[in-house]
């Protein structure tokens, strides 16, 4: 080879690999609001004329964006240092993301962490807020857990003006990060934070303590079932009870326990388990019912601006949950930047399932793998997801026949109460088989979170009619059988005790 060709061909070598090497590095942030993948995500409601239309690209870019404020730990009332309140009044704001400042993987995914715990809501701290805080606490000491210092991880303080402090909360981390029984907080796990028992001690406070009128606390509950539960193309018992419940009873219903929440589209009564956020990167569908799906980055991108608000702006058939603000750039709606939300995503697929500090002995496990297996467990529950990523019809509903090219259907259905699946605008006629993974770590079970433990839901006992679930149940009944996913219930309590620590062990 001449020299000359040579050295064109080093150079030319070389150049390519740099190419590559910074294309390598770069990855195109999505664009999150695309209506066509929006609507591709979605699956279909069980009432499949029912269509939920978000709104244009348009208006959503012009929607305000939301910034990441330096946020301060609110604590337990009574437990911050002399002076908080004082102090904080003092802080200047402090913007703590900028995409610009962003280049290796590690500092989206740090900056990720940032907007995961990036309020969405405000509210002021005043001085009848301020005055309030004893009450409040006598409510929050009941169910609120804290770290060893006493702060409550859930919810911050946030100065976004110099002497105006307020309560940022509606973050990621509210509804999706756990207090450990030792006081540690582990962020994806399922939180413990009951966030429909601390509204209604919100509500209750204003409402007994600063003699908030019922006509206006019943305005509040209206928009609260508008925004949450009302589908009015729906016949079902949960949309009549919306318009029969009083104040009281209402809020009686709308508490939920550690796992479980009333999110929008449920049904009130009607709530759902809050999954852990490990393993996302493998989940194929979003929600217990597979109603979106998870098809790359965009998809999680997506789903995360939805259910952080952009979803009330559907409109369905003519229904919104809420008033469309006729100029995007003046309402009170806001927005994730597409920058926030590809951190974001990349914070949420880095988060990894602790494993469970109890170690069962070596014999006990093979045992229960071996249970797992006889049981037959793992064709649903498979390896090393330990789900097969497919949905699973509800009962009353036969998969329409050209579901079974578009989705991943298991056609089997496990028997589980399907309300949430057909009668909510969560709907899609199925539920998908959740992993197993960090499973000893859930204090709620199945869609619904009627089981507190493992124990009460392999307990053939939580067939008879006169069951009253550990877990979630709804306050207008004593009790209730709760049905469905037969799969072991029928072990003897030694093969039962090896087959729990098996699934403890994942
Ligand atoms: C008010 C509580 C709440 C807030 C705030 C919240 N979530 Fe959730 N999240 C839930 C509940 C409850 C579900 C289960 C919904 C269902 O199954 O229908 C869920 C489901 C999810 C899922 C689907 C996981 C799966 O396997 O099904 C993801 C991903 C997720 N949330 C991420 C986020 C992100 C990111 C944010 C912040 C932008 C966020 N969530 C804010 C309560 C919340
Ligand atoms: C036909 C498929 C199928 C088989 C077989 C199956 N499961 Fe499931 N499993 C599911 C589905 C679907 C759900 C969710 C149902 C719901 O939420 O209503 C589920 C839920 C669970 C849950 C609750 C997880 C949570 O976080 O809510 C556990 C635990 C579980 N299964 C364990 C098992 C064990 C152990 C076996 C074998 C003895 C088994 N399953 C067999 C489909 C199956």
């Amino acid at each position: 080879m001449k020299r000359k060709t040579y050295i064109v061909l080093t150079g030319l070598v070389i150049a390519l690999t740099i190419l590559s090497f910074s294309f390598s590095h770069f990855e195109e942030i999505p664009k999150s609001w695309d209506v066509e993948k929006i609507h591709s995500m979605h699956l279909p409601l069980p009432d499949s004329s029912m269509v939920a239309n978000p709104v244009s690209a348009e208006y959503y870019y012009q929607l305000p964006e939301r910034k990441a404020f330096k946020a301060y730990p609110f604590y337990m009332p009574g437990r911050e240092p002399k002076g908080y309140y004082e102090w904080l009044k003092q802080q200047q704001p402090e913007i703590i993301f900028n995409a610009a400042d962003l280049k290796t993987e590690a500092d989206w995914i740090k900056a990720g962490e940032i907007i995961y715990d990036m309020p969405e809501v405000y509210e002021p701290i005043d001085s009848v807020y301020l005055a309030s805080l004893p009450e409040l606490e006598k409510h929050w000491r009941k169910f609120i857990p804290t770290t060893k210092d006493g702060v409550i991880p859930f919810i911050s303080i946030v100065v976004r003006e110099k002497g105006r402090l307020e309560v940022g909360s509606r973050t990621c981390g509210m509804c999706h990060t756990k207090v450990m029984p030792d006081g540690n907080v582990l962020k994806g796990g399922q939180g413990n934070f009951v966030f429909t028992r601390y509204l209604v001690s919100l509500l209750r406070v204003q409402h007994d303590f600063q003699n908030v009128p019922d006509s206006v606390t019943s305005v509040r509950i209206n928009a609260f079932n508008r925004l949450l539960f009302e589908a009015p193309w729906i016949k079902h018992e949960n949309q009549e009870r919306l318009k029969k419940l009083s104040i009281d009873e209402w809020l009686n219903t709308f508490e939920t326990r550690p796992g479980v929440l009333h999110r929008p589209g449920t049904g009130l009564g009607y709530p759902v388990n809050v999954p852990d956020l490990f393993n996302v990167k493998e989940r194929k569908y979003f929600d217990r019912t597979g109603h979106l799906q998870h098809r790359d980055i965009g998809d999680l991108m997506r789903y995360a601006t939805f259910n952080q608000s952009a979803d009330k702006l559907d409109d369905y058939n003519g229904f919104t949950s809420f008033n469309r603000p006729a100029d995007p750039k003046k309402g009170n709606v806001t927005r994730f930047s597409d920058e926030q939300l590809f951190a974001l995503a990349k914070f949420i697929y880095s988060l990894q399932a602790p494993k469970n500090p109890v170690v069962y002995p070596e014999a006990l496990l093979k045992k229960g793998e071996t249970v797992f297996k006889e049981q037959k467990c793992f064709t649903c529950h498979t390896p090393p997801l330990y789900s097969n990523n497919k949905l699973t019809p509800a009962d009353g509903f036969t998969p329409p026949e050209d579901h079974f090219n578009k989705y991943d259907i298991f056609d089997r259905s496990v028997g589980t109460d399907a309300t949430l699946t057909l009668y909510t605008r969560r709907g899609t006629g199925y539920y998908k088989v959740p992993s197993l993974i960090g499973a000893w770590n859930r204090t709620a079970f199945l869609h619904g979170g009627y089981f507190a433990t493992l124990e009460d839901m392999f307990d053939k006992k939580r067939l008879n009619d006169d069951y009253i679930p550990t877990g979630y149940k709804p306050p207008w009944l004593e009790h209730i059988a709760v049905k469905g996913h037969l799969f072991g219930t029928e072990l003897n309590e030694e093969d039962k005790a090896a087959l729990l620590a098996f699934i403890r062990s994942l």
